[in-house]
């Protein structure tokens, strides 16, 4: 328990402010969780724990950020799905999109809500089809860019409802969903942690949940398979990443810090009030965060690869 004195002053991991990156704009989903995770870490770390916004290009510049940083447990992203997917997504990178990275732990895995501006002529999901495939370009739907959760589950939705759409990129659905509730854009499938206040708000309209039950958090909304839509099962997971080479007991002590975080009673009920929910204490270690970005990665490429859609 007593740690030499000295110890901790001079080089005891961590002995300064520590960075986590989000790869996409303030006040979004990603943003949300991080900002929560990042101050239950400060008390576990003993250290502050700081969040620097650096969106765009579908997550891939703030994830190049961190993986050409110093390897020392100081500068860390905290990223999404995006991670399963860049890699198959994207041909030309700055950054090695698998190799560039020290898996920590996950964090949360968040459902999605398909929502509109809410005057959008249509007050549920059968409605919202025919209004897209009547519309087709003319109506607008906002997303984070290529690989961004949002993008996924926007694609999904459009061939699901087989009629595309006009898409218009941001650089988080934070920034999205606020030309959303002004009007200036007519569509959006995003995170339950970014819009489960807004849709209670009635700020925005929601047409369904893409998971195969109802969610807790928001019960009267109908799941898109109940409202006539299947094939819109998406789910979006988090983790923490360090640079490559970033020393094993650094990596060790941020998942711990990580799963601290994770049983803050304060962290749970809010995650539970925005749909979602902590993962395991297993599944946020380092080896398990690991081998489930291995499996989303071979999950991707294939679909991708189908698609024929890549960003260059
Ligand atoms: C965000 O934090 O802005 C989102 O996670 C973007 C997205 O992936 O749709």
């Amino acid at each position: 328990l007593l740690a030499p004195a000295g110890a901790q002053a001079q080089g005891a991991y961590p002995n300064r402010t520590i960075t986590v990156v989000v790869p996409f704009a303030a006040g979004g989903p990603t943003d949300t969780v991080t900002r929560l995770v990042a101050e239950s870490m400060s008390r576990d770390l003993g250290q502050t724990v700081v969040v620097e916004n650096v969106g765009g290009a579908g997550g891939t510049l703030g994830a190049a950020r961190v993986a050409q940083a110093r390897p020392d447990g100081y500068y860390l992203l905290l990223h999404h799905i995006g991670m399963g997917t860049t890699p198959s997504l994207y041909r030309k990178l700055s950054y090695d999109a698998v190799g560039g990275f020290e898996p920590v732990a996950m964090v949360t895995e968040v459902p999605m809500t398909i929502i509109g501006r809410k005057n959008l002529p249509a007050n549920n999901l059968q409605e919202l089809v025919a209004l897209v495939r009547q519309e087709r370009q003319k109506l607008n739907y906002a997303n984070a860019g290529i690989g961004a959760a949002s993008h996924l589950c926007g694609l999904l939705f459009q061939k699901a409802v087989d009629a595309p759409m006009t898409t218009v990129p941001y650089r988080g659905t934070g920034p999205a969903m606020t030309d959303l509730i002004g009007g200036t854009v007519d569509l959006m499938c995003d995170q339950t942690t970014n819009t489960t206040e807004h849709i209670r708000a009635g700020a925005v309209k929601v047409f369904a949940v893409t998971t195969p039950e109802r969610l807790a958090s928001l019960p009267e909304v109908p799941t898109a398979k109940e409202a006539g839509l299947p094939g819109m099962d998406v789910t979006i997971w988090h983790a923490l990443y360090a640079p490559k080479g970033t020393p094993a007991e650094v990596v060790n002590r941020l998942s711990r810090a990580v799963q601290a975080a994770l049983r803050d009673e304060k962290v749970v009920a809010r995650f539970a009030d925005l749909g979602t929910a902590p993962v395991t204490q297993e599944q946020a270690t380092p080896a398990a965060t690991r081998a489930f970005w291995q499996a989303d990665i071979a999950k991707w490429r294939p679909v991708i690869e189908a698609a024929g859609e890549y960003a260059d």
